[in-house]
């Protein structure tokens, strides 16, 4: 037996077997609390509401919830809860439930929310039978019904969109002490197993505080499919789970991550929408514990229980969800849409919105684990020129600091830091570094000493400083709970503490969930402790929290610290960038997220696209995967294609692991190297287009790569498309992610409304009508322009995007079925924070056929641009016009035009007209 496992290893080495060890991560059943909640299926729910505590002060609502026996004759109260209900403003409410004098305070979410809420108005407009109704200024009302307790939300028509507890699945487990408990006969009743301490392989929690689980279950009435909840590896419209593993929220950093899983990964952010026909909504759960979440889509052919069918009355549509979190309290957010866009833009007004990026970052980035010395680094930046491919960023991995000492520098490999980012920066490029949340330990190393001195580790469960194991070999973690700890570690960032860099430099915060390579599930273990501000008379477990509470939250605590320190080091001037690994929800404040590290393999290019959508419309837009992949060696068409589809993606760096074979873009054969300098320039042809894409994001916090539901909510086909995507409402992107294709299928949405998508390449026209074959070759990324648009272009190629800031713009007209079309543009420097002060241009573009005209949406608001218009290309001309006239100030210039294709593509040649002012081009017959 022994000799056959022997062997067995053996050939699964040599296979060079790829994929996840799924031993080294907890299945629901190993996890305490998703083992005992999943198993707890009441036939009725033991919470009742008390109608006659209710209380309401102005948005708020107040009530109590008992939990009471329901085999004892009186119902005897177990234990006592308060709910609360607000009414929030954007048709949103949030539903909150606790014990009623807990024995200490839960754990409540601190950084998921950019503000507090705006509340709206809420008043009571009716109670009988057992049913108490409030209404919000919108006309949507939350009936709760006492006995037992269920939470109604209605939409405009009085229809219920969302209803908590109908299956009798709300939990509270209420804290107790640790004491023993006896029965009548003073024998000793033994706690359930699992209660004050869990094993997991070789790993004991100790769980002080005993079980604190929360669960609820959330249906969806009329709802079609639910999305959300990334980071997982499987289709963005989730599965039901019912006879399998729900959906795991826990950040961790799983080696080999395989693809179509419901397993947690990286990033954990608890927003789940639900889409049909009717309706979209939406609920954000606000909790940063290890949370699992169940789907049971009617659709699929499973019953959640008996109930369902029953209050359904067999309902053909219909989904529902339970939450499980192992602590925290019940607190959800819920949005009543009613449109997708209405309920994306409802989740980021609570969690924000990404802020402008610098410019810079959303052109190509260039990393590789490592990049060894200076002189790789200046032969890299070098062979971009030399073979005239666009790339801003260089990046360097763990390797450039003094043995995994971050903020130091490896004296040998890197010299010269400064000089080495001045050779960057002539050229307008940047570089990232990165710097790992864990602090290695070694007398001598100044991060070290003064965290141990000044006690700004995270802690143990026995309150010494926490020892784990990662890059550096033994180290410890920040507690960026202490508020002294953070403004540490922000101020390492300052130019002065951190030599060799300056404004050019940006950050990677890496390894951040955090990942403990010799810890529970590669993490921290729950029992850590993190500080809490201290209160008199308060020890003991209630003066900290427990890394458990705090867990999904961790990395976002990390990347608000850099956060800060990028903006003290040049005294708020420039933009940050940052890339993180772990996400939370708020993540999108701080920094932009990648898909981590996943393999040079089709399904990894496939999976970056639902990756990206679901982290998109869970508010984390700049999002991207390693363009390559990072283990394994992409072969000439796979890297093709991942360059191809990376272009299309909003953060776009190749990277490769340091085991791998060099594949800077030249190393490949020729033709190869022209086909990946081709997307590159398509990126950068676009980049004002995505910067303008971004500005809007931060103003309407919609996602910017589009799921086509998002745009198209009424028809049915799209609700499950997610192999291709829009870039705002404009462009239409299929990637080919798969090998050897030479044709692909491409939904064209919209056929209900005639609208028009114009191949990018050739502007030929189609009218949108749902499936169609389009022949690829090896060059051909299928991305179409929606008739009734207009984008901007830059077609002059440089070395990186700072070097276009001034070019002249392409305005590209892809006209509608009523030959119009509207676009948009935003200028700005690109890196500071001027536009805060009116220095920006944000201004629409609109056609018709008498005239075309560039307006300012904001006109206090401008910015010197020395950009000028060079062509305006009109597609889909219909009856051509025979002047046309540019009117700018007091200048009137006739124009020059041509005909292209069959006589339908119309460019005006050099309009000449700056950006920096409005124009008007008017045209006659
Ligand atoms: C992690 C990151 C990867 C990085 C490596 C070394 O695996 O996900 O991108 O290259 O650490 O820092």
């Amino acid at each position: 037996m022994k000799s056959l496992c022997l062997i067995l290893v053996v050939l699964l080495a040599l296979s060079g077997s790829f994929g996840v060890d799924r031993n080294n991560f907890k299945s629901c059943d190993q996890s305490g609390f998703c083992k005992r909640l999943r198993a707890f299926k009441p036939e009725r729910s033991q919470y009742v509401a008390d109608f006659s505590t209710q209380m309401l002060h102005d948005n708020m609502f107040f009530l109590d919830v008992n939990m009471v026996d329901l085999e004892s004759e009186k119902r005897t109260v177990l234990f006592r809860y308060v709910l609360k209900v607000s009414g929030l403003v954007d048709n949103t409410f949030r539903v909150e439930m606790e014990e009623v004098n807990p024995l200490y305070p839960r754990y409540i979410t601190l950084l998921a929310l950019k503000d507090s809420p705006i509340g709206d108005n809420l008043k009571v407009i009716s109670k009988k039978d057992g049913k108490l109704t409030l209404a919000n200024t919108k006309g949507h009302r939350v009936v709760i019904t006492a006995d037992p307790l269920k939470i109604e939300f209605l939409d405009k028509n009085g229809e219920v969109a969302v209803v908590f507890n109908e299956n009798s699945l709300m939990h509270v487990e209420p804290l107790v002490t640790k004491q023993e408990r006896t029965d009548e006969n003073g024998e000793i009743i033994p706690e359930e197993e699992g209660t004050w301490g869990e094993n997991f392989k070789s790993h004991h929690d100790s769980k002080p505080r005993g079980n604190e689980a929360i669960s609820l279950d959330i249906g969806f009435p009329d709802a079609d499919h639910v999305y959300g909840i990334p980071e997982h590896t499987d289709k963005l419209a989730l599965a039901t789970t019912t006879s399998g593993e729900p959906y795991r929220l826990y950040n961790l950093d799983v080696f080999e991550y395989e693809l179509d899983s419901r397993m947690a990964i990286y990033g954990a952010v608890p927003v789940l929408y639900a889409h049909g026909l009717k309706r979209t909504v939406g609920v954000f759960w606000h909790n940063s514990a290890e949370t699992w979440v169940d789907v049971a889509n009617i659709a699929d052919g499973t019953v959640v229980s008996s109930l369902v069918n029953l209050v359904t009355g067999g309902q053909k549509r219909r989904v529902d969800t339970r939450f499980m979190s192992e602590s925290g309290l019940i607190d959800v957010f819920i949005f009543m849409g009613d449109s997708p866009s209405d309920v994306f833009r409802q989740y980021t007004r609570l969690t924000g919105a990404a802020p402008i990026p610098p410019k810079f970052s959303l052109a190509y980035h260039q990393c590789r684990w490592n990049y060894v010395d200076e002189a790789d680094v200046r032969g890299v930046d070098d062979n971009f020129d030399t073979h005239d491919i666009p790339a801003d960023v260089i990046w360097l991995d763990i390797e450039y600091t003094d043995r995994k000492k971050y903020f130091t520098w490896d004296v040998e490999k890197f010299p010269h830091p400064a000089q080495m980012v001045a050779n960057l920066t002539a050229k307008g490029r940047k570089l990232v570094v990165i710097i790992d949340p864990h602090i290695k330990r070694e007398a001598g190393y100044f991060l070290h000493e003064d965290a141990t001195e000044k006690g700004y580790y995270v802690k143990d469960k026995d309150g010494k400083d926490y020892e784990g194991w990662c890059w550096p070999g033994s180290s410890s973690y920040l507690d960026f709970f202490n508020p002294e700890a953070t403004r540490y570690y922000s101020e390492r960032y300052k130019f002065e503490n951190f030599p060799g860099t300056n404004k050019d430099v940006h950050i990677w915060n890496d390894m951040n969930e955090p990942s403990v390579f010799n810890g529970p599930e590669i993490t921290m273990p729950k029992d850590c402790r993190h500080w809490k501000e201290p209160q008199e008379g308060v020890e003991g477990i209630a003066s900290y929290w427990e890394h458990r509470h705090i867990h999904n939250e961790y990395g976002l605590w990390n990347i608000r610290a850099t956060h800060q320190g990028m903006l003290d080091r040049s005294d708020k001037k420039y933009r940050p960038f940052i890339l993180t690994r772990s996400a939370f929800a708020g993540t999108q404040r701080y920094a932009a997220v990648w898909t981590g590290d996943n393999a040079a393999e089709w399904g990894f290019l496939a999976a970056s696209v639902p990756m990206c959508l679901s982290l998109g419309i869970a508010g984390i837009s700049f999002c991207g995967s390693d363009v390559g992949g990072f283990f394994k060696y992409p072969e000439a068409e796979l890297m093709t294609r991942w360059y191809q589809a990376g272009a299309f993606q909003p953060f776009f760096r190749a990277h490769s692991h340091i085991e791998t074979k060099r594949r800077e873009p030249w190393l490949y054969e020729p033709a190869t190297t022209a086909l990946i300098r081709d997307a590159n320039r398509r990126r950068y042809a676009l980049i004002d287009f995505w910067y303008t894409l971004f500005y809007e994001h931060s103003r309407d916090g919609l996602p910017v790569m589009r799921p086509l539901f998002q745009e198209f909510p009424k028809e049915e086909a799209t609700f499950t498309i997610d192999d291709q995507y829009l870039l705002g409402d404009k462009l239409l992107v299929r990637p080919v992610v798969t090998a050897a294709a030479t044709s692909v299928q491409v939904y064209f949405p919209g056929g209900d409304t005639n609208t028009l998508w114009y191949d990018v390449d050739s502007y030929q026209p189609r009218v949108a009508n749902g499936y169609a074959n389009i022949d690829v070759n090896i060059a051909k990324i299928p991305v179409y322009q929606r008739g009734g648009s207009i984008i901007p272009r830059k077609e002059r190629v440089r070395r990186s995007s700072q070097l276009m800031a001034d070019d002249p713009y392409t305005l590209v007209v892809t006209l509608d079925a009523n030959n119009t079309a509207t676009g948009s543009l935003y200028i700005d420097d690109g890196e500071t924070y001027e536009y805060k002060k009116k220095k920006y241009i944000y201004a629409k573009f609109s056609y018709t056929t008498e005239e075309m005209t560039y307006t300012f949406v904001n006109d206090k608001a401008t910015y010197p641009t020395l950009s000028w218009v060079e062509r305006i290309v009109i597609a889909g001309i219909k009856v051509p016009p025979k002047t046309a006239k540019l009117h700018q100030g007091d200048k009137q210039v006739a124009l020059q035009m041509t005909l292209h294709r069959g006589n339908d593509v119309l460019v005006v040649r050099k309009p000449a007209a700056t950006m920096a002012q409005p124009w008007k081009i008017t045209f006659s017959y």
